[in-house]
């Protein structure tokens, strides 16, 4: 796939990024303060948003990585994921906050929450900053939502166009040629 010359439009900008990652910062400090957090960022869209979002909080956590892989050569969402990466850290009786950078049809998360949860965590609560809602195949909702977005093709800021455009500092609408 030639991923040259591609055209898009900015949908979130990277003030409007800054911004709510701020304010959803916030609301994390509040929720969790005095609690034992761990931040579990889902690889690999998520690291840019987990790097933004976690210099925000100012309350005590860890960080650790999984990472699924799915079903998605293309634009498109459908089938059945696995886990490629596993956790480093023990989550028994702690509060674990799963970090997206988008939800789409729910698959993935769903898959991560139910996984997670076998290893007897405190709670298990989920942040992303992208919710596609209209493209819901599953029924799960996140705790901590960034921005919620049309069913679009979307990159940037950590999401890719195969595999490229992970750093683009804004969410942006892929254009697709007539
Ligand atoms: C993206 C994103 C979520 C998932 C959401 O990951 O990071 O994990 O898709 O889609 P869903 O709700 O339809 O399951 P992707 O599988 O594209 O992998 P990547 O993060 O490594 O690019």
């Amino acid at each position: 796939m030639d991923t040259h010359d591609i055209s898009w439009q900015v949908m979130i900008s990277e003030e409007d990024i800054q911004r709510r990652t701020r304010e959803l910062a916030r609301m994390v400090d509040a929720d969790f303060q005095g609690k034992d957090l761990i931040l579990i960022c889902n690889l690999k869209g998520a690291f840019v948003f987990l790097a933004d979002f976690c210099r925000e909080l100012t309350i005590l956590h860890e960080i650790d990585f999984i990472a699924t892989s799915s079903y998605k050569g293309t634009t498109s969402s459908s089938g059945v994921v696995r886990i490629v990466k596993d956790l480093k850290s023990d989550i028994n009786e702690r509060h674990v906050l799963i970090v997206e950078d988008i939800v789409d049809s729910g698959l993935t998360l769903d898959y991560v929450r139910r996984y997670l949860s076998l290893h007897n965590p405190a709670s298990i609560q989920i942040l992303t900053l992208l919710d596609k809602r209209e493209a819901r195949k599953v029924a799960i909702e996140a705790d901590y939502v960034g921005f919620v977005i049309p069913d679009k093709f979307v990159l940037g800021y950590g999401l890719d166009f195969f595999e490229h455009y992970r750093n683009l500092r804004f969410i942006a609408e892929y254009i697709s040629p007539e």
